[in-house]
């Protein structure tokens, strides 16, 4: 079941491409105006109910914590889709799987993160992942949208080297192997008046990306707003549409491995 609380294309539409593919059958809703939730059905009724109907539950809802909350109230399988602002655990199994295809390694990369570190899920769930392999993280957003001071103490727990900007510039492009794009959270603002004054922050364009490496793998999770110029999607260094593809192989993956087949 892809039950999505909040809106989606990607998520969505490749979990539910992964399970067809697979020769399974969905079912689920992107609406959740449309079901007894907006009659005041609890979360928790919500899935012990659709725990009878499904094999694996692929959840996408506003609250933080609220796929972990979905696993101790049923028996069956919960993917975490994206909770809120906390994170988003299968786009980082396809960011990996696109970082791995491109750079040929997962060790000893800088990646920058750029934009919404605050709000931003996909960067939180990144970060930790790449723990294991000895990451140089640069993290650069203005002082409202700053990575999560929980995350910054992770990196001192874990002796993950990062530094902190809120300059997008050269020096910093030109040094990094992964460039993380992010878009400005609108959905998580609390008044539009914020959103209006953060949201082109940092753009990324192709005369920023003038002495970037060669190599270098330009990233985003999606959906883009103004972020990077449309220009740069011509640049083979531009990774985000690949990305999206990974996204079906990667959650074919997952969904075999979390119903235990080989
Ligand atoms: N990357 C991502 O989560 O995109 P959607 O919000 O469209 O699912």
């Amino acid at each position: 079941a892809t039950l999505f609380f909040e809106p989606s294309t990607r998520t969505r539409l490749s979990f539910e491409t992964a399970v067809n593919r697979l020769g399974g059958r969905v079912i689920g809703f992107s609406d959740a105006s449309t079901t007894s939730s907006s009659k005041g059905e609890t979360l928790k009724d919500t899935i012990k109910m659709v725990s009878n109907y499904v094999d694996l539950i692929i959840m996408r809802h506003h609250l933080e914590g609220a796929a972990r909350y979905a696993t101790e109230v049923t028996e069956t399988p919960v993917i975490n889709a994206g909770d809120g602002a906390n994170q988003h655990p299968s786009q980082t199994m396809l960011d990996l799987y696109s970082i791995l295809k491109t750079q040929g390694t997962l060790h000893n990369l800088t990646i920058t993160m750029v934009g919404d570190l605050k709000y931003g899920r996909t960067v939180h769930s990144l970060l930790m992942a790449m723990k294991y392999f000895n990451p140089t993280f640069r993290f650069v957003a203005c002082e409202e949208l700053r990575m999560p001071r929980e995350y910054i103490e992770f990196c001192r727990r874990q002796g993950i080297n990062f530094e902190e900007h809120t300059d997008f510039s050269r020096e910093v492009i030109d040094s990094t192997d992964i460039l993380y794009m992010t878009r400005v959270q609108r959905e998580r603002f609390f008044n539009e008046e914020d959103y209006l004054r953060l949201k082109d922050s940092y753009i990324l364009t192709l005369e920023k990306l003038k002495n970037a490496k060669q190599d270098l793998c330009i990233m985003h999770p999606l959906p883009r707003v103004n972020e990077i110029s449309v220009a740069v999607d011509d640049d083979p260094r531009a990774c985000y549409f690949k990305q999206v593809r990974n996204g079906r192989y990667i959650r074919m993956a997952l969904i075999m491995k979390m119903l235990g087949i080989e």
